[in-house]
């Protein structure tokens, strides 16, 4: 995956998809929030689990305190980790490839956010309290290289909360560009070979529905980037990214697990 170009360029072909879901629609969601106000902020910067409940039974499983230093890999546009420091009360760094997302990241939550692939997280070894790693997993071959540096970032002991997207059934159909979904079998075997014990998994789907109240602002947030951007290619492509990976999940081909695990 190419490292992103800035929202006012991204060419629409190859991994542009990426571009288009990940870098593009982040400025544009952040300039929605900035109409909406900040109460959409977190729900509509959510573009792993999208879920509070999700989020709460993650912080809760990894034990997040208040003043410890939760490092986000592949944070998107900050949501999650804007989530937990509200809820929990760490101290979040973000890790993002994205310039775009890193951009619309630090604006609209303030934390410290650096650009970098998850294969080479520029972070010194052994400094987080704890590392999430949301919706990542699946958008990359180099699933052990990305294990591996999320490892290092944690001394013994320290707790690592994932959402994976899970083929399972395999191959996945029709998959959307740029993904790559683990079996349950693949993903432990990752798991452990990068030096993580898991602790417990569920499937997100067996935790509390979302809330009307944070679907609805996501809802508003989405419909105010389409009135702005909905002639735009880009919105097209991303937009196909997100209803190809929504089949599958309704078809039961890929479902999300949180994960936790802790570092051996
Ligand atoms: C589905 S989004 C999830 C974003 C965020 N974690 C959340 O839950 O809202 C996947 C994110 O992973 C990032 N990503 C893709 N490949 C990556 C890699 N190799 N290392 C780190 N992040 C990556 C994308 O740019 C995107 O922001």
């Amino acid at each position: 995956m190419t490292t992103a170009k800035t929202d006012g360029g991204s060419p629409v072909d190859g991994d542009s998809a990426m571009e288009a879901e990940f870098d593009v629609v982040a400025g544009w969601t952040r300039d929605a929030v900035a109409a909406l106000g900040p109460d959409h902020a977190i729900p509509a910067a959510c573009r792993g689990t999208a879920s509070p409940t999700a989020l709460a039974w993650l912080g809760e499983a990894c034990e997040l305190g208040a003043g410890s230093r939760l490092v986000d890999a592949g944070a998107g546009v900050g949501g999650p980790a804007a989530f937990a420091a509200e809820r929990f009360g760490v101290r979040p760094v973000l890790v993002e490839p994205m310039v775009g997302a890193c951009r619309a990241a630090r604006e609209l939550f303030g934390f410290p956010t650096v650009a970098g692939t998850g294969d080479r997280l520029p972070l010194a070894s052994g400094t987080a309290d704890a590392v999430w790693c949301l919706g990542v997993l699946c958008t990359t071959e180099a699933k052990g290289a990305l294990l591996a540096e999320l490892h290092r970032l944690l001394a013994p002991g320290r707790p690592l909360g994932l959402f994976v997207l899970v083929a399972e059934r395999s191959p996945v159909p029709d998959a959307p560009e740029g993904n790559s979904f683990p079996t349950h079998d693949e993903l432990a075997r990752a798991l452990d070979l990068a030096g993580f014990d898991v602790v417990q998994q569920v499937a997100a789907a067996e935790l509390a529905a979302t809330p009307r109240s944070w679907q609805d602002r996501m809802d508003r947030v989405e419909r105010a980037v389409a009135d702005a951007h909905g002639d735009d290619p880009r919105f097209h492509q991303a937009e196909e990214q997100e209803e190809r990976m929504g089949k599958l999940m309704s078809s039961g081909a890929v479902s999300g697990w949180l994960v936790h695990a802790v570092a051996r």
